[in-house]
């Protein structure tokens, strides 16, 4: 393809996303939500909103030192979702050896159940399944919600990790190991 295509190509998609916003802002029941929603690669200066999202979901949030770690590896493919450019959840995946395991997936609890979580998790398949032929992770049992949405996307019981999550008052609690055969998936 020509670059002139290629460019063509770039100003279609710029232009269709920035007409959405704009019927958004102007008749807000003629665009869908999901159409609003984008999903690009996280950056530094994302890291104060993402602690904040960080910390109203988990009572054991991880430090900006670890989302640091994360985007420096070339171990970890780190996205955000945002909506008219306001980050509304976040995910991050590791890979190596064939094997690619979801770290967190997290949604801001004002957008919950709106559809953000079901967009990052088949992003997170998408780019895993370029290197990967499984995909793992972990949750916590007591996790309702995030085991119906990985459940829904075909995931598998393959385990218990005995005490794997900090617990209140010191405690340990167990992790649900889930996997997803990324061959031949469609
Ligand atoms: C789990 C989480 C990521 C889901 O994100 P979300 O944007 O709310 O999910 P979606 O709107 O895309 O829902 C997709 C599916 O998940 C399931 N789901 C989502 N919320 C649910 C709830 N409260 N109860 C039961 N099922 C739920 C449903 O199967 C849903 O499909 P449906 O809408 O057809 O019923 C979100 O609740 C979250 O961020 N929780 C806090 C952080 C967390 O626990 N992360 C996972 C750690 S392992």
């Amino acid at each position: 393809m020509s670059i002139w295509k290629v460019l063509d190509k770039v100003r279609e998609f710029v232009v269709y996303d920035a007409d959405k916003e704009f019927y958004a802002k102007v008749f807000p029941d003629s665009v869908e939500r999901k159409d609003l929603m984008r999903l690009r690669r996280m950056r530094h200066e994302d890291l104060p909103l993402i602690l904040q999202i960080e910390a109203k979901n988990y009572n054991f949030p991880w430090s900006e030192a670890i989302f640091k770690d994360c985007m420096n590896s070339m171990h970890y493919s780190c996205w955000i979702c945002e909506e008219l450019d306001v980050i509304v959840g976040y995910s991050i995946v590791s890979m190596a050896a064939g094997e690619a395991h979801i770290m967190n997936i997290n949604v801001d609890p004002a957008v919950q159940g709106q559809g953000v979580g079901s967009k990052l998790l088949e992003h997170m398949i998408e780019v895993a399944r370029k290197k990967a032929e499984s995909i793992f992770l972990e949750v916590r049992p007591s996790n309702k919600a995030a085991i119906a949405l990985y459940e829904k996307r075909g995931f598998n019981e393959i385990g218990i990790r005995k005490g794997y999550y900090p617990a209140e008052n010191g405690r340990r609690e167990d992790a649900v190991m889930l996997a997803l055969e990324l061959v031949n998936l469609f």
